[in-house]
């Protein structure tokens, strides 16, 4: 797994590079809305960090170290005051109502337990704190669901464990957030497949 992880890491921001331009409005509405002391979970190489202009203070939270490599680089050619911290998102390493905003871009798909970072989100949000999500999701047609289910196997091998079919709205929905905006849309990356996406945020 430990070959595959730093190939992972190796290629991620050349094969993200394919679909970048198409993600940049959602980085803006996650990354970009968050304020105050904020907090993003599987910073990945830090393809967020451009986006995170109204925090206060940046806390990015990664727990595999060969994206931690390039994340630790980019911070560093960027100058700024980022504290990065190499955990897992189910088991956060901070006291409960501390951060304003948290972000996740492409995570809950790949976290291990998606129920238990959700609901340790809302434990280190403040009242009143913000977490602000761009995930990939279930399919609505079943014909989708379908292929999603076919495709998932490969795919969790190919990418080092990215789930296709979460159904991440409804795990939100169900930890008690109020407040829950969101937009769900087909993002098209040029092949005949797409991919059903959701971006929004949900209050403490
Ligand atoms: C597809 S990448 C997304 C990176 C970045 N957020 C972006 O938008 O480009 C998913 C990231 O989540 C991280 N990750 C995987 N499992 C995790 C977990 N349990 N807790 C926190 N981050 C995790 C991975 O190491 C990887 O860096």
């Amino acid at each position: 797994m430990s070959i595959s992880k730093w190939f992972f890491a190796e290629w991620y921001d050349l094969l993200n590079s394919v679909v970048e331009s198409k993600v940049i409005p959602y980085r803006q509405l996650t990354a970009g809305k968050s304020q105050g002391d904020t907090l993003e979970i599987g910073s990945g190489t830090g393809a967020n960090l451009p986006y995170f202009v109204s925090a206060k203070s940046l806390t990015m939270l990664e727990p595999d170290i060969h994206m931690m490599k390039k994340l630790i680089a980019r911070v560093n050619s960027s100058g700024k005051d980022v504290q990065i911290v190499k955990s897992f998102g189910e088991n956060l390493p901070f006291e409960d109502n501390c951060f304003d905003s948290v972000v996740t871009t492409l995570v809950l798909c790949m976290v291990e337990d998606v129920e238990k970072v959700i609901s340790e989100i809302y434990r280190v949000l403040k009242p009143g704190g913000k977490f602000f999500f761009y995930e990939h999701i279930v399919a609505e047609s079943l014909r989708g669901r379908m292929l999603q289910h076919l495709l998932d196997p490969m795919w969790k091998l190919a990418t080092t464990g990215c789930h296709l079919k979460r159904d991440i709205l409804g795990i939100i929905e169900g930890t008690p957030y109020t407040e829950v905006e969101h937009q769900t849309f087909n993002l098209n990356v040029g092949i005949p497949i797409t991919i059903p996406n959701i971006v929004g945020s949900a209050s403490k």
